[in-house]
């Protein structure tokens, strides 16, 4: 590895582990691209070189020599695990690069941090993007779903550069400059958000077929497969049917069945949550899922409550309609994940003063990303309309979504409840929705008790101003303000 004819790329990959490689190799197929790697240990560079002649790499085991292969505006996307170790690996670009150079966070980075490092970076006269990359390896080998932030100067060098690599659906690349500083790893963390929603709606939909219809795995693959030909039609459900198929060579059961129940995460999905309850954005459907895994985890808390219960109840009997009917509340719990999802987009936006064209975060998301779907083009159409729906439920698809499955929906609620079975995403979903639709809440109730308590006042539904009520006093009303 030399570098003997330096600023010949026009684009570098720092961090060659799988992502990495994969998306120097994408890079690296496409016209117009020559392309510099660099990773710590060499040994990985030298596997890769050799692995891929075809890429034509220009491969540098010293980060000097990597700099000096770039062409100027030198252009580098750092493809590390986020964490400590990402500043690291900034600081030495940062320490070698120029004004107006770019550099790229391809991780999973929290995007506050996104926000302090492009902050410290422009002082600096650098150029920093976030860029959210979703659909793994495969995506990042094929062409993922690409969401960067950073400014627009920098998205005016890298976004035809990414333009190049990423997924294209109706000849549309799923790219976008979705907005500045850290508003890409915002809008990744939103879309991990709904991917945990729809994974454990997925997973509810799976659980009541088995337990309460009683179906095999091999006829719940079926099921999948042909939900994936209709309105559900995404990834998620595509490889639902896949896994479920997959059979152990071990045992020569369902690979499902030898899995442990226990769901990990690598904290996007609390992430979404904590950052959704800092705006007021209610993301119960996703918080559910984040729970849904923690509960999952906790071996011991579960053995300790079979221990306690004198029985289980039986699965309520359902008919040959089950199917459908799950089906039907999947989709109308999907509808609010993302209604919540895109709530938390809006509210992000406001909060940072990211100008995000929502339909648009719709459109990247149809092709490459994890949570790619059909029904993600009436989610942009939906917001391409004259004025902005104030939440997707009110749009008239989605309204008329909700309304063809809403008896079905609540069916598979109350039979989730009867039979013992926990569906904790459709029941906070349809809680969610009841509470929307209903005209008088419990909260008047809430403000009434804390008045009572904390003097914390209320409002009246018949004339402005704060009032409180003298609890401890007579009990008349005063008007604070
Ligand atoms: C993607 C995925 C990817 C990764 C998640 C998984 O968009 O390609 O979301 O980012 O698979 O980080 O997150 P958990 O490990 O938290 O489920």
């Amino acid at each position: 590895m030399s570098n003997d004819t330096p600023q010949q790329a026009n684009i570098g990959v720092v961090g060659l582990a799988v992502m990495g490689a994969n998306l120097a190799r994408n890079l690296a197929g496409r016209e117009g691209n020559t392309v510099a790697v660099f990773n710590r240990s060499p040994e990985r560079t030298r596997t890769l070189l050799d692995e891929h002649p075809e890429a034509g790499f220009v491969a540098s085991e010293e980060l000097d020599a990597f700099v000096a292969s770039l062409r100027k505006p030198r252009t580098a996307i750092i493809m590390v695990q986020a964490g400590k170790g990402t500043d690291a690996v900034i600081e030495q670009l940062a320490e070698r690069f120029e004004e107006g150079d770019i550099i790229v966070d391809g991780g999973n980075a929290n995007f506050q941090d996104t926000r302090r490092r492009e902050k410290d970076l422009r002082d600096r006269g650098l150029n920093f993007v976030g860029a959210g990359i979703s659909g793994g390896e495969e995506g990042a080998l094929n062409g993922p779903s690409i969401m960067p932030g950073g400014s627009k100067e920098a998205y005016e060098t890298l976004g035809p550069i990414l333009e190049t690599i990423a997924a294209e659906v109706d000849g549309e690349p799923c790219v976008t400059h979705v907005g500045t500083d850290g508003a890409g790893h915002f809008v990744k963390m939103i879309h991990n958000g709904i991917e945990y929603a729809d994974m454990q709606l997925i997973g509810e939909s799976y659980d009541l077929l088995r337990r309460v219809a009683g179906h095999d795995v091999e006829a719940i693959a079926d099921v999948f497969a042909a939900w994936n030909e209709g309105d559900l039609q995404s990834y998620l459900i595509e490889i639902t049917g896949e896994v479920l198929r997959q059979r152990d060579a071990a045992t020569g059961e369902p690979l499902i069945d030898v899995i442990q129940d226990h769901a990990g995460s690598k904290g996007t999905g609390v992430w979404t949550v904590q950052n959704a309850v800092g705006l007021g954005v209610p993301v119960g459907g996703i918080a559910e899922a984040v729970f849904a895994r923690a509960v999952s985890s906790k071996p011991e808390q579960r053995e300790a409550v079979r221990g306690v219960m004198r029985s289980r109840p039986d699965a309520a009997a359902v008919g040959e309609s089950f199917e459908d009917d799950v089906r039907a509340a999947l989709y109308a719990s999907k509808v609010v994940a993302y209604a919540q999802g895109f709530d938390a987009i809006i509210a992000g936006a406001e909060e940072y003063d990211w100008d995000i064209d929502h339909a648009q975060i719709a459109r990247i998301w149809r092709g490459g990303c994890i949570i790619r779907a059909k029904f993600l083009n009436r989610i942009a159409e939906a917001f391409e309309r004259d004025t902005r729906p104030v939440t997707l439920l009110e749009d008239p698809y989605f309204a008329k979504v909700i309304q063809d499955g809403e008896a079905a929906w609540r069916r598979v609620v109350v039979v989730a409840a009867q039979s013992g079975v926990p569906a904790p995403g459709f029941s906070s979903a349809l809680a969610y929705y009841d509470s929307l639709a209903s005209e008088r809440l419990p909260a008047a109730l809430t403000q009434g008790l804390r008045d009572f308590f904390g003097a914390h006042t209320y409002r009246r539904t018949d004339k402005d101003g704060t009032f409180h009520t003298l609890w401890s006093g007579d009990r008349t009303e005063v008007e604070m303000g």
